[in-house]
């Protein structure tokens, strides 16, 4: 073996070392490019998932049924933004730039959860998304504030206090609906049909079928598995749901005492699969609103880097 393979194989063996013992890699040390590679393609597809998510939730901020409402509305949609640039900001610590990463979406090379390709037909689906996507999101994003990468870790600290808010009042409002007029309760049960098994797809494939799975649990960039953060979810929210006296569509579902967990029906991978290769029901139109929205704050950009750089000119001369 030349000296070269001898090198790689010993500071991968010091990079797992760290690993195993818990130690949190940043971004100036050493690692395995493939480490990198995935925790770029993870963390950019999560930034695009947040910001792609806003769309459906904004498509009722100018319909929200009270001026309160609204507010809660405006204050949730802003945050994910946010979430989105900060995880942006944390996948550049891996040397990719921002324009690279919305090229990918744009261009439809990288993904963002399938579950922002749903449409949001009623105001019970703000509810609804609030409660299972957020709370959903909450359940993963638990397990990657012990992410070996720091920069995702700490970034997962900060975005799960504001879920938090975010999963409280989506289940406020189906609390509100559930309690309210009987066409107010079949609205807010028709949110959860249809919400129900897109948001388990969230978790991603069967842990059999997920070819990014095992690697990522031996970097520890994944601290639980697709199944059993999924099997966590659907343990915390079946009793919410029923607290809301709404039926999970699911004529499968029932505890198993023996597991001491719920037993639940196959979701429909066909349909998971259709959505990611872009034939949901949303994909064509949130990637244009994206585009678009790209496209039209270009002026913003050339006029921020023509200040920057007059401004550094300024300072070269006075130097
Ligand atoms: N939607 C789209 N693609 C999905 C998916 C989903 N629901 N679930 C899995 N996939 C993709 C994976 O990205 C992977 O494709 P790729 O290799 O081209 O990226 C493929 O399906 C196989 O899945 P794996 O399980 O092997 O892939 P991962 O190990 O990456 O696990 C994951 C998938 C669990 C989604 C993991 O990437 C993850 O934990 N990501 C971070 C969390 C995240 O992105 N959440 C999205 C929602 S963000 C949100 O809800 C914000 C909230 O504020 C509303």
């Amino acid at each position: 073996m030349d000296a070269r393979t001898d090198d790689l194989d010993r500071l991968e063996a010091e990079f797992q070392a760290k690993v195993d013992a818990e130690q949190r890699i940043e971004p100036k040390d050493w690692m395995p490019d493939r480490y990198r590679q995935t925790l770029i393609r993870q963390m950019s597809q999560h930034a695009h998932s947040e910001v792609v998510g806003m769309l459906p939730e904004g498509n009722w901020l100018t319909r929200a049924p009270s001026l309160k409402r609204k507010a809660i509305l405006m204050a949730k949609i802003q945050d994910e933004g946010g979430h989105g640039l900060y995880l942006y900001s944390a996948t550049e610590t891996l040397g990719i730039s921002r324009d690279e990463m919305f090229d990918q979406l744009h261009t439809g090379k990288a993904k963002y959860s399938t579950i922002f390709n749903y449409p949001t037909l009623t105001w019970a689906d703000v509810g609804a998304i609030g409660w299972l996507v957020d709370g959903a999101a909450i359940t993963n994003q638990i397990a990657l504030c012990r992410c070996s990468y720091g920069p995702y870790a700490r970034a997962m600290i900060r975005i799960c206090k504001e879920e938090s808010f975010h999963q409280r009042q989506g289940y406020e409002i189906m609390m509100t609906m559930a309690q309210g007029t009987k066409e107010q309760k079949e609205m807010a049960q028709d949110a959860l049909n249809r919400w129900w098994w897109p948001t388990l797809m969230m978790f991603g494939p069967n842990d059999s079928n997920s070819a990014n799975s095992a690697q990522s649990m031996k970097w520890k960039i994944k601290r639980q598995s697709n199944d059993e953060l999924r099997q966590k979810f659907i343990d915390a929210t079946v009793p919410q749901a029923e607290y809301l006296g709404l039926k999970i569509p699911d004529d499968e579902l029932k505890w198993n005492e023996e597991r001491g967990a719920y037993d639940f029906g196959e979701i429909d991978w066909d349909e998971f699969k259709a959505v990611v290769s872009g034939n949901g029901l949303c994909n064509r139109e949130r990637l244009k609103a994206r585009i678009d929205a790209h496209d039209g704050g270009k002026w913003v950009r050339d006029a921020a880097l023509a200040y920057a750089a007059k401004k550094a000119a300024r300072k070269a001369e006075a130097a």
